[in-house]
């Protein structure tokens, strides 16, 4: 007894040494010790610090971020797009908001087939058929009204400032900006802002856009849905061969929804319900790998990539044929998250050899274009998280821009299923489930995340990256968890992704061990290191120990922890 007793304290001794060990080695990111802002612009994590500055709450900072975002990172930034919120309240009170855009009333099935039924190349992704009616007004106005504590004239007020005095370019946006210009010509009728030979350290200033936000200080959410801004947006779409009318703009309307909650050891994550597919996936993959030690096979290696995307493979096949709309479909939810059914869909995974997603079931296979999307993560100085996902789908949307009212729209429609089997932009496939109907939201992969552990918040975490969204979350949670790392090593750290079809594993290039992938190709699975530079720009917040706070802001982009 005594023995075992000696045994145990020595066991538990080395155990913690090891931890300590890795705990002081760690690479830690920016650290603060009550509150703080992760975005994808310094500007935007500067306003929403400010916020709660002065006192307000997450929520009155999630307004601030968001609409600073659509000033400082129009790549993805928006009012003319939409997104999720989900959120814990310093109570342990959890909810979610979906401000994700509709398809216009006109909107029809087959809106994106010619006459032999094929899909039209661009129709969807360039241009205004492939806008969705926009939801971020609404929904950053229906967050301040529900949850939000200053008055909104003190949270818009430093936006507008900043859209009047500019944002400075960025080496990346420098790059960004010139990489699109055939497209912006192509789409636009006039020149745009953009068109601009623009150069790191120039300042953009944004007047038009400050006047449009002028209006929300006015007549609130209906300064954009209602009046002057949807007449003349109306009217610019229609211009554009778009079919969006004022009537979209008056019905739009966001959702609040209960957030997708499970478990995974002692953890309880929080995650977007559907229309986003990001929960439900997420849980179905964490909930598929639960019963494997990841922490004993070790961070990337052959066996924990394997298992991963053997889940991956499995939650993506399903995400393809059961996800959608909840508002216009049955979605199967008990039964997709329940133990025996994903117990079951993990009994053909195989150590020795790759499961094909031919066997899983069928599909086309298509090259993955770039796209964006941002994410930015909130904890506030009372012990309330947000998790918020924005975006306008590809790059600058579809590309068009209103030059009067100042803003880039979304080209969202494209997350719709044009035609069942046929993949969108991020080669995801759909059915039956996303297809295209009058009012109803397409299909996203956004997964904004919080973490619990033990009953405490643990973690806020999200990222952009299309049908990547999920995985990245996903290796995010479990680096930190299984793999004892820092928020910003978790961030940092090199990921890979499988989505069913097309069948191999992506992984960003140059990263990964040579010998782990000549591994994997033995056991048969396709490597593609060649199409995906980055994968996701993870942004997200970790309450350490000591209670402060740790933020890991993306390096692949140029994220930016702010907080005090
Ligand atoms: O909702 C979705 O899943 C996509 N519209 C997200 C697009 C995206 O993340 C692009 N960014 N990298």
């Amino acid at each position: 007894m005594k023995k075992f007793l000696a045994c145990t304290i020595i066991a538990f001794l080395l155990v913690n040494c090891k931890k300590a060990v890795k705990e002081d080695t760690q690479q830690r990111g920016v650290i603060t010790k009550s509150a703080m802002v992760v975005s994808a612009r310094e500007e935007a994590s500067k306003i929403g610090t400010d916020i709660l500055k002065k006192g307000g709450n997450a929520f009155d900072a999630m307004v601030a971020t968001e609409l600073a975002l659509a000033v400082s990172f129009p790549f993805a930034g928006n009012i003319g797009g939409g997104g999720f919120m989900v959120y814990r309240k310093a109570n342990g009170e959890l909810g979610s908001i979906d401000y994700r855009e509709k398809a216009p009333l006109s909107a029809s099935k087959d809106m994106f087939l010619d006459e032999s039924g094929n899909v039209i190349p661009n129709k969807s992704t360039l241009g205004a058929m492939a806008i969705g009616v926009p939801g971020t007004v609404a929904g950053v106005f229906a967050v301040h009204e529900k949850l939000g504590s200053l008055p909104i004239e003190t949270i818009l007020e430093p936006v507008i400032a900043l859209a009047y005095k500019g944002v400075v370019v960025t080496k990346k946006q420098e790059e960004r900006i010139q990489y699109y210009q055939s497209y912006f010509n192509k789409v636009n009728k006039d020149s745009i802002v953009f068109n601009k030979p623009w150069k790191e350290n120039d300042t953009i200033k944004y007047p038009a856009l400050a006047r449009t936000l002028e209006r929300l200080l006015t007549h609130g959410k209906d300064g954009f849905y209602k009046g002057e801004v949807a007449r003349v947006l109306a009217k610019f779409i229609q211009e554009n061969g778009g079919i969006i009318t004022e009537e979209d703009f008056a019905k739009y309307e966001v959702k609040w929804r209960n957030p997708i909650v499970f478990e995974y050891d002692d953890l309880k994550i929080i995650s977007m319900a559907p229309p986003s597919s990001g929960g439900v996936c997420l849980a179905q993959i964490m909930k598929m790998i639960e019963p494997f030690d990841l922490h004993e096979f070790g961070h990337n290696t052959l066996k924990t990539i394997q298992v991963i995307t053997e889940a991956e493979r499995r939650a993506y096949a399903d995400r393809s044929y059961y996800l959608g709309d909840p508002d216009f479909i049955k979605i199967p939810l008990d039964t997709l998250l329940s133990h025996t059914y994903v117990t079951k869909r993990m009994r053909d995974f195989e150590e020795n050899k790759a499961t094909r997603s031919s066997d899983v079931s069928h599909g086309n296979i298509q090259i993955i274009e770039s796209d964006e999307t941002t994410h930015y993560s909130i904890i506030d100085q009372f012990g309330n998280a947000i998790s918020a996902t924005t975006t306008l789908n590809g790059a600058y949307g579809s590309k068009l821009y209103c030059s009067e009212l100042g803003f880039f729209l979304n080209n969202e429609m494209d997350d719709f299923s044009s035609k069942p089997g046929v993949p969108n932009m991020f080669g995801v496939t759909g059915g039956e489930a996303n297809s295209i109907a009058p009012e109803k939201r397409m299909l996203s992969s956004m997964t904004p995340t919080i973490v619990e552990k033990n009953g405490k918040l643990l973690m806020s975490v999200g990222t952009p990256g299309g049908s990547t969204i999920i995985t990245s979350v996903l290796q995010t949670i479990l680096n930190v968890h299984e793999f004892n790392m820092s928020m910003q090593e978790a961030v940092n750290a090199p990921r890979f992704h499988h989505q069913w079809l097309p069948d191999e594993i992506r992984m960003e290039p140059n990263l990964f061990n040579a010998t782990t992938i000549k591994n994997l190709q033995n056991l048969g699975y396709s490597i593609n290191e060649k199409d995906s530079p980055v994968i996701g720009k993870v942004d997200g917040i970790l309450v350490l120990k000591d209670k402060s706070l740790e933020g890991g802001a993306d390096y692949r982009g140029d994220d930016t922890a702010v907080g005090f």
